[in-house]
């Protein structure tokens, strides 16, 4: 049996925690047969229903568990992390952008971000869900300066099998039969669902789905819209944000930076941007298009950019560049700008 790695949830009492806990020990995100030691971290006044969620694990029987760590301390959480899934955040209500989040939130992940570089191990993966994600994964990474920033990610992935599962329901298929769909941007509503580069599965015949879909004009409109308000349709209709498809897709990418994704196909993550690559700017936590192996995600290049995703594209980094003004702002003087 391999050693085992510590691995934290935060946020784990809330409603994505409890529906993401169990997958983590039961070895869908990190393997069969690796050992782990979980952590649940929360606020002080919630580690009472933490309890009761430590209770439902330990009457889970989980065999691959050395041992839970509920805690609302975060030198005790994040002390030699080898994975951090940071859910810990408050979620938007009906009528809110995600971004109308980020005063209450994104001090929350300078905080963690301070405990991480003091005290994790130096090749902790990190994966942002808390909104607005990939902002709040780049204050997290700023103020976690001894730890590489290729380490931190936020979450696209959700965004990425709604894509999916809209292709699947058109074309008449299994989500199974979709692959190499692309989520470009933020994590809100600007952000581009490319289908251009991906491919499905019809009849026995691998084809391109806009081959597949045969209607560009619902592939570059209201496709792109039902993907971008999804997680606004979800809450209105439950009057609750996403946990059970939020919680699957964490696991989803968690499990792909750890395993790597299979020859030939690739997944959506915010990473940080160089500067090099399809012309967004350096330094934004911006969704591409990665391939991994070795826990190491590369952006896949080369991929066609027509003036059609070129737009879309740059509308997103435009956002996020402004996000990031306005994280850095609250981060350094408490303060949002207008
Ligand atoms: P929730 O309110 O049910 O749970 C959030 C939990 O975080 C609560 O238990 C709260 O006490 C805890 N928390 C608050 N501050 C914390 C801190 N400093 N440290 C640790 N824990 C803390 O919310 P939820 O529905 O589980 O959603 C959590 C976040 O995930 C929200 O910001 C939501 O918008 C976001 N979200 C993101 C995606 C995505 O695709 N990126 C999808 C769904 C939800
Ligand atoms: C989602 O996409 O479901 C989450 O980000 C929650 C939200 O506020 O939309």
């Amino acid at each position: 049996m391999p050693e085992p790695i510590k691995v934290v949830v935060t946020g784990a009492a809330g409603q994505i925690g409890y529906a993401l806990v169990g997958s983590v020990v039961k070895g869908e995100v990190f393997g069969a047969d690796q050992p782990v030691i979980l952590v649940l971290l929360d606020i002080e006044p919630m580690m009472g229903v933490l309890e009761g969620v430590v209770m439902e694990l330990k009457d889970c029987a989980f065999p691959l568990v050395k041992e839970y760590i509920p805690t609302a301390d975060y030198e005790k959480a994040f002390k030699d992390a080898d994975a951090c899934m940071l859910v810990g955040a408050m979620p938007r209500k009906e009528g809110m952008e995600r971004k109308d989040l980020l005063a209450a939130n994104v001090k929350i992940f300078k905080g963690q971000g301070e405990m991480i570089d003091k005290v994790a191990k130096k090749t902790v993966k990190i994966v942002v869900v808390g909104n607005p994600a990939n902002t709040n994964a780049l204050i997290c990474s700023k103020y976690a300066p001894s730890i590489p920033k290729q380490n931190f990610s936020a979450l696209t992935r959700l965004d990425q099998s709604r894509a999916k599962a809209q292709i699947a329901d058109r074309v008449g298929v299994s989500v199974g039969d979709v692959s190499n769909a692309i989520i470009w941007g933020n994590h809100s509503s600007t952000q581009y669902p490319d289908m251009r580069h991906a491919t499905v599965n019809l009849n026995g015949k691998k084809m391109s789905v806009p081959e597949a879909v045969k209607d560009d004009n619902w592939l570059k409109n209201e496709f792109i819209k039902i993907v971008q308000s999804r997680g606004a349709a979800v809450i209105k209709a439950r009057k609750l944000s996403s946990a059970m498809s939020a919680a699957k897709a964490t696991c989803d990418h968690m499990r792909d930076w750890w395993m790597g994704t299979q020859s030939g196909e690739w997944t959506s993550m915010a990473v940080i941007s160089d500067g090099n690559k399809y012309g967004i700017p350096d330094g934004l936590m911006y969704s591409f298009p990665v391939e991994i192996k070795d826990k190491t995600w590369k952006i896949k290049e080369g991929l066609e950019i027509n003036d059609f995703s070129r737009e879309k594209m740059d509308i997103s980094a435009k956002e996020l560049v402004q996000e990031r003004d306005d994280a850095l702002a609250v981060c350094e003087d408490g303060q949002q700008k207008k």
